[in-house]
């Protein structure tokens, strides 16, 4: 069964309200439940149109996020893959979905709400972000949940986080733990830092940084990922996890793969990292708050200090600033966003790259797939079969993606395996909807709307294509770096048209 759902608001008497708002489409199998569903034949693009048949499930093979996975993306907004709900969300989460979307959304500085001033201020979050922070809106730098865009030589970082040490790499004494240029309440700003220059070599670029302010001896700089399947890398059992490890490479397939440990600060226990860059945080609930404190300025009961070097005396005051609710809906939010169904999946060439990926050994760390625990805290995410293409393990990239500053068990050179699902929409997400396709009449037409695509990989997105992230692959990457480009120019498009695809 086919259930398309409409609201109808009253246009006299609600604010903003219209006839018709939006729709959305269900496919309901009998004895199956709700699934995912694809609607588009690839092979009739006439005229700049999709031909619309009759839903049909998608294969489970491309449901990369399980049972949250999305449907085929019909509303012609090429920007809006991250920003939807899980597929199977449950009706008593929806509430706290768009309640933690707010929260999302809202400056933590004056309360307004970035998609329409017609929401108001929203009184909780006004005021909150100090003494010194980065950015006052989570969605600010995560724009559409997507990654940032690199900014040009010169240009201020707000979308990026620049974590920084002492000579040792220990929290710097003029700094703290991460440079924060925005400052009020009578603190003074830590200074910015912006991309100088780039260092082209063979035909890759990375940026040399340059500080206004103190100069940290050490220091990583990170741009804003893209937040997808955050809840479902959360579900993954630890011991799938540890299974994976390698750290002495005792296969020797040249291949380590070594777990991050850090400090859960809900429990004060040792747990296993996953998020961020180099996997720091334990849980959800730890990075946003972590997000909270260090990116925003503002204490939670997690996290309730600021984030004050030891020569530093105007940091702000100790003690939360929000309500526990708003913390616990973000990570709602956060943690049941649907993840975007693979595309193109009868497609040969991305079949081919697929079968590809594999043997030439992307996935010794890009690990395909897992299931994910009985016991996840959302009734949602239990027991999925997901595809984040991660092991969610730290390897040594080499010298060339190396940074000054390691993190817990991670040294300079080591970053967590990127997960792969959304990264073939990423640029379009980042980009934003830019135009019209051809002579179309109007926007709101299947196929109709564009983007410009911008595309950022890697932790601070030197990479401007596919290829690029891959050949920055030194280290433990080396081999199959080898393998890639030991391929013929044929293998090599259908590697990138398998990553385009997820
Ligand atoms: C100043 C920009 C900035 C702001 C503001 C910010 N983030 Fe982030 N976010 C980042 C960067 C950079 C990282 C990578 C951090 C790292 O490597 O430790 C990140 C990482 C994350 C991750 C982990 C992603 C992954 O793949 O592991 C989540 C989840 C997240 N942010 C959510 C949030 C939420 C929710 C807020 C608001 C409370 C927020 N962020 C505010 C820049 C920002
Ligand atoms: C030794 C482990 C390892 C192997 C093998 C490996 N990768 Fe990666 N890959 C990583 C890590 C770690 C990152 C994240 C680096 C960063 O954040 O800067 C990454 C990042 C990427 C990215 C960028 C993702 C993003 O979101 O920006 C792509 C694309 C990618 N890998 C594709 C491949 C392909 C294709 C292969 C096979 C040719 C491969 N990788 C082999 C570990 C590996």
């Amino acid at each position: 069964m086919e259930f398309e759902i409409s609201q109808f608001l009253d246009k006299g008497g609600v604010l903003r309200g219209r006839d018709n708002y939006y729709g959305t489409t269900y496919l309901y199998i009998v004895g199956q439940g709700l699934v995912p569903w694809d609607v588009t034949d690839r092979n009739s693009f006439v005229g700049g149109l999709f031909k619309q048949r009759d839903s049909i499930p998608l294969p489970v093979s491309a449901r990369l996020g399980g049972d949250t996975t999305l449907h085929v993306q019909m509303t012609a907004e090429p920007d809006g893959h991250f920003q939807q709900m899980a597929n199977n969300l449950g009706y008593e989460n929806g509430q706290p979905f768009v309640l933690g979307r707010r929260v999302h959304h809202t400056s933590f500085v004056d309360g307004t709400h970035d998609e329409n001033s017609a929401n108001g201020v929203f009184a909780d979050t006004l005021g909150k972000s100090g003494n010194r922070y980065i950015n006052d809106r989570c969605a600010d730098c995560h724009e559409r949940n997507g990654r940032a865009e690199v900014a040009g030589v010169g240009q201020p970082l707000d979308m990026w986080v620049f974590k920084v040490g002492d000579a040792q790499g220990n929290p710097h004494p003029l700094l703290g733990r991460v440079l924060q240029p925005e400052a009020n309440g009578g603190a003074t700003s830590e200074g910015n830092a912006v991309i100088a220059s780039w260092t082209e070599l063979n035909g890759l670029r990375k940026p040399n940084y340059q500080f206004n302010g103190t100069q940290p001896e050490t220091f990583s700089a990170r741009l804003a990922p893209q937040l997808v399947g955050m809840g479902l890398l959360e579900a993954i059992p630890e011991s799938a996890i540890l299974a994976n490890e390698d750290v002495n490479d005792s296969n020797n397939d040249g291949i380590s793969g070594k777990a991050q440990r850090a400090i859960d600060p809900v429990t004060g226990q040792t747990r296993l990292g996953r998020f961020g860059y180099k996997a720091a945080a334990t849980s959800l609930k730890h990075q946003v708050a972590a997000a909270f404190n260090t990116d925003m300025g503002v204490m939670t009961s997690v996290m309730p200090n600021p984030d004050c070097g030891s020569s530093q005396t105007d940091c702000g005051s100790s003690g939360s600033e929000i309500a526990n609710q708003h913390l616990d809906n973000l990570v709602k939010y956060i943690g049941l966003l649907g993840v975007r169904g693979q595309r193109d999946y009868n497609k040969p060439e991305v079949i081919q790259g697929k079968a590809l990926f594999e043997s030439i050994g992307c996935q010794g760390c890009h690990t395909p797939s897992y299931v994910t625990s009985q016991y996840a805290p959302f009734a949602e995410l239990r027991n999925q079969t997901i595809q984040p293409y991660t092991d969610l393990l730290l390897h040594d990239l080499g010298a060339e993606m190396a940074d000054s500053l390691g993190e817990g068990e991670a040294s300079g050179a080591e970053w967590r395996t990127a997960p792969l699902w959304g990264v073939g929409v990423s640029a379009c997400v980042t980009g934003g909807v830019t135009g019209l396709r051809g002579n179309a009449p109007a926007f709101g037409l299947d196929g109709q709307e564009v983007c410009t695509p911008k595309e950022s990989y890697l932790h601070d997105g030197r990479a401007r294509t596919l290829d690029e992230a891959i050949q920055w692959h030194g280290g433990e990457g080396t081999h199959s770096r080898a393998n890639y480009n030991a391929l013929s120019p044929t293998q090599k498009a259908a590697v990138q048209a398998f990553l385009k695809s997820l």
